[in-house]
């Protein structure tokens, strides 16, 4: 975005992504039958912003970012976009998931990447000029005519981005998108996401379990309760510099806090399961006696 938050035109004569829009999550309570997966969860998300939401696995993460896309119904409260409310799956709010499943594989990387222009009654050229804007920026121009087959887990990741681009999306929502890839490819990738949000200015929600790379990528880092009953628990703002090193002594503090949180929350749930966090040199026993929050 620009500074007076208009869309740059590019190179192409295309415009840029139409700027991100604020989303608005109000006292929702998300249920699946009697099980209260989500509680009270409140969150404002500015315009243009890249928030993690970080959490132990199985706090509510991904339940809390499927309300955002219109998955799941909150059983109460609001989720809005944009100012308006979210009732159902819209391409203005498109979701990278951890698996690369999500591609067609039966379509050629290109093909996938034109699937939703397509469907929404683009011309070719316009298409054309669209897919080859996205492949370009997520870096798989030289494999477009591949199949999601002969392409790696990062390439299939990139893919997955580059279509829900194509979309011309205000809100991209990303759950453990990397999850699945190794170290080092994830590392590149995340260095290509942070890139990726400034060039298309869309609000990005980035559902993790990995400290680092919230702290690698966050504006901000909201944290979770364990659940069942999860409930948004903390508001970290991020603004150190980017890009960001881990072993910055200001990053390496941030880690430790965030370890702190996200600890508490994993003791909770062992306790909860009869078991104990372990204070003979397993994850966890290097912390301190803490008092608890609630
Ligand atoms: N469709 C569903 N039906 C029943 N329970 C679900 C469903 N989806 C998620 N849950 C439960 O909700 C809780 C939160 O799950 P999830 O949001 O997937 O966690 P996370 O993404 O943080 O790992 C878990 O206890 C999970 O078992
Ligand atoms: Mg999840």
């Amino acid at each position: 975005m620009t500074v007076d938050g208009t869309a740059p035109a590019t190179s192409a004569g295309l415009p840029a992504s139409r700027a991100g829009s604020p989303i608005r999550i109000r006292d929702v309570d998300i249920r699946f039958g009697e099980f209260v997966a989500v509680r009270g969860a409140s969150l404002d998300i500015a315009a243009g912003e890249l928030v993690c939401l970080l959490g132990p696995s199985g706090c509510g993460k991904s339940t809390l970012l499927n309300a955002v896309a219109g998955f799941v119904r909150p059983a109460a409260g609001e989720v809005t976009c944009g100012g308006e409310a979210v009732t159902g799956p819209d391409v203005s709010r498109g979701v990278v998931f951890q698996s690369a499943e999500a591609l067609f594989p039966w379509l050629t990387v290109r093909q996938n990447v034109a699937f939703g222009p397509q469907m929404r009654g683009v011309p070719k050229a316009r298409r054309d000029a669209v897919v080859d804007r996205y492949l370009a920026m997520v870096g798989l121009a030289h494999s477009a005519e591949r199949f999601p087959e002969q392409l790696s887990g990062g390439m299939r990741q990139r893919a997955q981005l580059a279509r829900v681009l194509a979309n011309d999306p205000s809100v991209v929502l990303m759950d453990e998108p990397f999850g699945a890839l190794d170290a080092q490819t994830r590392l590149v990738m995340q260095v290509e996401l942070d890139r990726i949000w400034r060039e298309t200015g869309a609000t990005i929600v980035f559902v993790t379990h990995d400290i680092g790379e919230a702290i690698l990528l966050g504006d901000r880092i909201v944290t979770m309760t364990a659940g069942p009953s999860a409930a948004i628990k903390k508001d970290y703002r991020c603004d150190l510099p980017r890009p960001r090193d881990l072993t910055d002594p200001a990053c390496a503090a941030l880690f430790r806090e965030l370890r702190e949180d996200i600890g508490a929350e994993v003791a909770r749930t062992l306790r909860a399961q009869g078991l104990d966090d372990g204070h003979d040199g397993r994850p966890g026993a290097d912390r301190p006696e803490r008092t608890e929050e609630r």
